[in-house]
């Protein structure tokens, strides 16, 4: 299947089992805001929970906090985001469409690369077993000349940003002949910046005093509270303040789904130490990340670091953990070494003193800081998107039948159970909501008792349910129920005392959070 099929057909699966609506949608929608829906919202709620017990519970040296999202407009100018938050932007004339003029370029990038990495597939078919990669990559003269290429023009692009001159990035779009995808044309506007963050009034006057943002990431909320926490934590370094909240950005180009919104909310860590140790945190954190992306048991290939060519002024190593998506490898997380950057900037802003003072060095430093930042709805993506899958199924009279199963991992799973009783009839509805009445405060289930069940089982797979009993005329003679895997779609019979037991387990948790630790 083409991977934009996958990407459409995740869109509306995520509409018509309740994961995932268009904001607004009885107005025609609002572009790139979406609504979690019945399921969507309990996957949110675990990925979430993954994700904070797994920096918060499990690390001792780790707090969370929720800091709010209007902050004192001072901060995002110490922040550099009021200066320097911005994206290149490039119109096409003839298609009126708006494009980030970085993003052509990479694309482009990208389309080299794809054809080095085509060439390289064909003569590993070619040569088999005997194929050495490395050799044929460092000798074969249409890999050298499109890796050329590729250097060349990331040269002269970071060259460009690094020097702000927007009229050179122009010229790189020109030079490399990328032509709007809408009208084809190359008749390009001048490159212009354009800030991403969203501006309101606080209070009734309004005047140019009275202008805040909505934040563009919840680091900041981190930063300005590093004093709060260390002291009415008695933290001492290292240690790390985690947050999950809302972020907001104009995003120029808002597409793909949820993987670019205007609102959408990040998971971030900011981990405060000693000046002189980041590079080594830095690189603890890196592996612990990937390791918690691992641990759900999607097919390992598709992830990798993506180091950063050009680093932030205020970085000295910074990297990205990206997934194959349906439209290629593309950032998931964040890994970055932001020295002392917002703190000190902090520091100056506010004038107040934001120094650590280091019993075992008795010295006093303001600390330097590792950041994780890791988008929650890209997350959630990600997993759908690794979840999805449609199988051929042959049944005993022999036709074929398709299913859809969200192979969500049991433990984000937005239901755990489904509680099926095989007719309303005979007692059996409420031997089944006997049974829901005592699993309910354990893990969250559902009942249904409409439709045939060979229906209801599809209807669970493709919410990504891990588990269904059904209840039927023996339960009511021995307490036994029938319960399916998902999965494998076996079936067996069980005591009814022993579903929490099955069910508890293999949904826990503790399940990754071991993995992760
Ligand atoms: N505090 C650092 C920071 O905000 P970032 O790379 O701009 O860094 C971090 O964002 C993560 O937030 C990204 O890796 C991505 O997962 C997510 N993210 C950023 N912009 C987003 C958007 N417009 N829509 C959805 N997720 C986004």
């Amino acid at each position: 299947m083409a991977q934009e099929d996958i990407l459409k057909k995740i869109i509306a699966h995520s509409k018509e089992y309740g994961f995932i609506f268009q904001s607004s949608e009885i107005y025609d929608g609002l572009s790139a805001v979406y609504d979690y829906g019945q399921y969507g919202a309990e996957l949110k709620n675990n990925i979430k929970r993954y994700w904070w017990d797994s920096m918060v519970r499990i690390h001792e040296n780790i707090v969370g906090i929720d800091s709010a999202i209007f902050m004192h407009p001072t901060v995002w100018k110490a922040s550099g985001h009021v200066g320097a938050f911005n994206d290149p932007l490039i119109d096409n004339k003839d298609s009126k469409k708006r494009y980030r003029a970085d993003v052509l370029i990479e694309e482009h990038l990208a389309k080299i690369e794809a054809k080095i990495e085509k060439e390289v597939e064909k003569a590993a078919e070619k040569y088999g077993a005997s194929f050495d990669e490395a050799q044929f990559r460092a000798t074969n003269q249409r890999v050298i000349a499109n890796q050329e290429k590729i250097d060349l023009i990331k040269k002269r692009f970071i060259k460009a940003l690094e020097a702000d001159n927007l009229a050179e990035v122009k010229n790189i779009i020109e030079d490399c002949e990328i032509v709007c995808p809408i009208s084809g044309t190359k008749n390009w506007t001048d490159v212009r910046q354009f800030n991403l963050m969203f501006e309101t009034k606080l209070g009734s006057v309004s005047d140019e005093a009275n202008s805040i943002y909505l934040r563009p990431e919840t680091a900041q909320g981190i930063f300005v509270n590093y004093l709060n926490v260390q002291k009415s934590g008695r933290m001492k370094i290292p240690f790390g303040i985690a947050q999950i909240g809302k972020a907001f950005r104009n995003e120029i180009v808002a597409r793909q789904f949820i993987f670019r919104m205007r609102e959408f909310e990040q998971m971030e860590m900011q981990f405060f130490v000693r000046p002189g140790e980041e590079i080594k945190w830095f690189e603890q954190w890196k592996e612990t990340r990937l390791r918690w992306h691992k641990a759900l048991g999607f097919n390992p290939k598709k992830y990798r670091y993506h180091n950063h060519d050009k680093l932030a002024h205020y970085a000295n190593a910074a990297t990205d953990i990206e997934f194959e998506f349906p439209m290629g490898f593309k950032e998931v997380e964040g890994i970055h070494s932001r020295t002392d950057f917002d703190l000190s900037q902090h520091q100056q802003y506010s004038g107040k003193k934001i120094t650590y003072f280091d019993p075992e060095l008795n010295e006093s430093y303001v600390p330097y800081v590792i950041e994780t930042s890791i988008g929650l709805d890209r997350m959630f993506l990600l997993i759908l998107s690794s979840a999805y899958t449609e199988e051929d199924l042959t049944g005993e009279d022999g036709k074929t039948e398709q299913r859809v199963v969200l192979r969500i991992p049991p433990e984000l799973a937005p239901v755990k159970l489904a509680i099926l009783p095989l007719m309303r009839k005979d007692g059996l509805a409420e031997k089944a909501t006997e049974i829901l009445n005592e699993l309910k405060y354990e893990v969250n289930c559902i009942y249904e008792e409409k439709d045939s069940i060979g229906k209801r089982y599809r209807r669970q797979d493709a919410i990504g349910t891990p588990y269904c009993i059904t209840v039927d005329h023996e339960t009511l003679e021995n307490n036994t129920v029938t319960i399916r895997n998902r999965d494998t779609m076996e079936q067996e019979r069980i005591p009814v005392d022993k579903v929490k037991q099955i069910v508890v387990e293999k949904t826990s948790m503790t399940n990754l959070l071991k993995k992760v630790n």
